[in-house]
């Protein structure tokens, strides 16, 4: 996973929102090419995690308190929107994603690390049984099978 995660960040430059940041996870990962992250999580315990991990990063991190389908940030203001293991979990897909659309810049990226739907019926199974009993509950609203893809 800690080579996913390099190839999620390299080659990003310029100024980046990662949104669902969790504790900050990908922040020690971040290039010196990246001027600046406005990191996005709304739980107020992995906000102070992350607040604590932005310390430790090579590149200036700030963190707030936001939601993926409403960012209170102005229309293309970023280079670059991240999302790791998310898009998975946002109550309203679609809105996550216009949102991202909306803050990049002309010829910004989105870049994306995620698990997605299996690809046999008999795991598709038990993503959904997973999803319709403990799994969002367990981890924070994650669904195992949706399409993200
Ligand atoms: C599975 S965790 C992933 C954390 C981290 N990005 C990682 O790579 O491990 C999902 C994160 O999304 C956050 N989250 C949930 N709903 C959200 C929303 N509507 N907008 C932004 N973040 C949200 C959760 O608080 C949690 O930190």
């Amino acid at each position: 996973m800690a080579e996913h995660r390099h190839t999620l960040l390299t080659g990003l430059t310029g100024e980046v929102i990662e949104i669902g940041t969790g504790d900050g996870v990908n922040f020690t990962r971040y290039p010196p090419t990246v001027t600046r992250v406005l990191a996005v999580e709304p739980e107020p315990h992995l906000r102070r995690l992350a607040e604590a991990a932005a310390q430790q990063a090579a590149v200036p991190i700030h963190v707030v308190t936001d939601s993926a389908e409403n960012l209170s940030v102005p229309d293309e203001s970023f280079d670059a929107a991240v999302f790791s293991f998310e898009l998975c979990t946002v109550p309203d897909l679609d809105a996550a994603l216009n949102e991202a659309l909306r803050v990049l810049r002309p010829g910004g990226q989105l870049r994306f690390l995620e698990h997605i739907r299996a690809d046999t019926s008999r795991l598709i199974r038990v993503q959904h049984l997973l999803d319709a009993t403990v799994w969002p509950l367990l981890v924070g609203g994650c669904h195992t099978g949706r399409d993200t893809q």
